[in-house]
C-alpha cells in the first residue's frame, strides 16, 4: 500500500493517478476487510467499519480520509436483493448517501438501475463496471462510479468495491466549450452565408445590373466587416483568458484612458448627435494598476454599447471617481433601478477609482442582467443601428476587470438608460501601493 502510494507521486496523468488510487484503495480494503476479520474473531461488538478513526486501524483511517466515497459491499446470492449490503462506509460515502449506520441494505442508500447492475457485475461476474450517477435535487452533482470485485469474504460473501469520482465540474467546462463553439460557428456562418449567396447572385441574374452590383458589394463589405470584428473579438479574448492570472504591473491614470476613448468615440457620436460627457474626478488623475490598453479596450466597449443604444440627443456621461469603497462604487444611483454586481473583487482593497458610463437609451430588463457577460449573449429584439454587435464586447470586459482584480456592476432603468460601473484598486501617487481611503464622493 505505501509502496503503491509512494508510485502515486511519481505516475503522470490524471487517469493514471485515478486507477493507482484506485488500486491502492482496493489493496488498502482488502487489508481493512482482514484486520475486521481478525476483529470480529475477537470480539464481535469491535466489528464495526466505522469506528471513530482514533480507534480505527490505519487503513481505515486512510480510507476514512480519502477525498472521495468509497463503499465496500458484500452479497450472497444474485437473486436475493435484500442480501446486497454495505458494509463499509468511508466519511466521504457517508455524506454523499446520508448514511449514518455502519452498515445496511445497499438499496436503501442508492437506487439507481446503472449504478446497481454495474454492482451486479462486479459483485457476480467478477468484472470491472463503471456506471454515471447523478444525485439529483437543486444542485445536482454527476459522479462516474467504478466497481471492483475484492474476492469472497469468510462466509462465502461476494464482495466488490465501488468508488465514486465527481466529474461535475469537468462536465461543465466541455458542456461550456461545446457551446462556445456552436455559438462561434453559427456567429461566423450568418455573415459567410450571406456574402456566398450576394456572390451567386452578381454571377447570376444581377451579373450585367450596375446598380445592385453595388448595392451588393456594400452589404458584402459590410459582412466581410463583421467577420473580421468578431474573429478580433474571439482572438482578444482567448488572448487575455491566457494572461488572466498575470496581474497588470504598469500605473495607469483612468483620466487619460477615458480621455483617448472619447477622442476616438467622438466621430461617431456627433454623427448619431449624442454627446458624450466628461465628469473628471476632483483630484487630477485616477491611478490604478493596470495594463493600458486593456483598460482602453474596457472603456471603449462600455461607451461604445452606451453610444449604441443612445437615440439622437441623448447623453452619454463618463464620470471617473477615486477614493471610494467597493460598496460606495456599486451602491445604487437609482432607487428604482434593477441591479446587479457582474464581477466583485475576490480580495479587497482599501479604495477604489472607478469609471462610470450612463446612458439615457433603452435600458436593460432585470432578467438579463446576469447573463450580459455571457459569451454571445444580446438582448432580442434591441435596437442598435446599423452596426450590430457579436455579444463579445462584455464577456472581454469581465475577463479583464477580472485580471485586474476589479469589479463590474450595471444598474438599469427600463426606458430610462443603463449604467455601468468599473472599479479598480486604487494606488496612490507615487506610491505603487494601494492607497489609503479618501472621503470626497463625487457627484454623478
Ligand atoms: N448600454 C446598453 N444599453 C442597452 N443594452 C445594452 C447596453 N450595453 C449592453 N447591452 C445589451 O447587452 C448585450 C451584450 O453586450 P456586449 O457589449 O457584450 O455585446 P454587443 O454590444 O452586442 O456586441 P459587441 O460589443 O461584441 O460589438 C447587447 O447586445 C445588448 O443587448
Ligand atoms: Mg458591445
Amino acid at each position: 500500500m505505501v509502496a503503491a502510494l509512494a508510485l502515486l507521486g511519481q505516475v503522470g496523468g490524471l487517469g493514471a493517478i485515478a486507477s493507482m488510487v484506485f488500486v491502492a484503495t482496493v489493496t488498502a480494503v482488502s487489508l481493512v476487510i482482514a484486520d475486521r476479520r481478525a476483529e470480529v474473531e475477537q470480539d464481535a461488538a469491535a466489528s464495526s467499519a466505522l469506528a471513530p478513526a482514533a480507534e480505527a486501524p490505519p487503513y481505515s483511517a486512510l480510507i476514512n480520509a480519502l477525498p472521495d466515497p468509497i463503499l465496500v459491499i458484500s452479497a450472497l446470492e444474485r437473486d436475493d436483493l435484500t442480501g446486497r449490503r454495505y458494509i463499509f462506509a468511508n466519511s466521504a460515502a457517508r455524506e454523499l448517501f446520508r448514511i449514518e449506520a455502519g452498515e445496511g441494505l445497499l438499496v436503501s442508500v442508492m437506487r439507481d438501475p446503472q449504478l446497481l447492475e454495474a454492482v451486479d457485475l462486479a459483485l457476480f461476474e467478477a468484472r470491472d463496471a463503471e456506471a454515471v450517477y447523478e444525485t439529483g435535487g437543486a444542485q445536482s452533482r454527476v459522479l462516474r462510479a467504478f466497481v471492483r470485485p475484492i474476492g469472497l469474504a469468510l462466509d462465502g460473501a461476494h464482495l466488490a468495491l465501488l468508488s465514486l469520482r465527481d466529474e461535475t465540474e469537468l462536465r461543465q467546462v466541455e458542456r461550456t466549450r461545446v457551446d462556445f463553439l456552436a455559438n462561434a460557428s453559427h456567429e461566423l456562418r450568418t455573415p459567410l452565408a450571406s456574402l456566398a449567396g450576394f456572390i451567386e447572385t452578381l454571377r447570376g441574374h444581377a451579373k450585367g445590373d450596375e446598380g445592385a452590383r453595388e448595392r451588393f458589394l456594400g452589404i458584402m463589405q459590410a459582412q466581410a466587416e463583421r467577420m473580421n470584428r468578431l474573429i478580433d473579438d474571439l482572438m482578444s479574448l482567448s488572448r487575455i483568458e491566457l494572461h488572466e492570472h498575470v496581474a497588470p504591473s504598469d500605473r495607469v491614470d483612468l483620466c487619460g484612458v477615458v480621455a483617448d476613448v472619447v477622442d476616438a468615440a467622438s466621430p461617431l457620436a456627433a454623427e448619431r448627435g449624442v454627446k458624450l460627457q466628461v465628469q473628471p474626478p476632483s483630484d487630477a488623475e485616477a491611478l490604478v494598476i493596470g495594463a493600458r490598453d486593456q483598460l482602453v479596450q474596457v472603456v471603449q466597449n462600455l461607451v461604445d454599447n452606451a453610444l449604441k443604444y443612445s437615440s439622437m440627443g441623448h447623453v452619454v456621461t463618463i464620470t471617473i471617481g477615486t477614493g471610494q469603497s467597493a460598496e460606495a462604487c456599486t451602491a445604487a444611483i437609482r432607487l428604482e433601478a434593477s441591479r446587479l454586481s457582474l464581477l466583485t473583487p475576490d480580495h479587497s482593497s482599501d479604495t477604489y477609482a472607478f469609471v462610470r458610463v450612463r446612458d439615457q437609451g433603452p435600458g436593460i430588463e432585470r432578467e438579463h442582467l446576469p447573463r450580459l457577460t455571457e459569451r454571445f449573449y444580446r438582448v432580442e429584439g434591441q435596437k442598435s443601428g446599423e452596426r450590430s454587435g457579436t455579444g463579445l464586447g462584455l464577456a472581454i470586459v469581465k475577463h479583464i476587470i477580472n485580471r485586474h482584480r476589479g469589479g463590474l456592476a450595471v444598474e438599469s432603468v427600463r426606458g430610462d438608460g443603463s449604467i455601468f460601473t468599473v472599479y479598480l484598486p486604487e494606488t496612490a501617487a507615487g506610491s505603487g501601493r494601494p492607497a489609503q481611503r479618501r472621503e470626497s464622493v463625487m457627484e454623478m
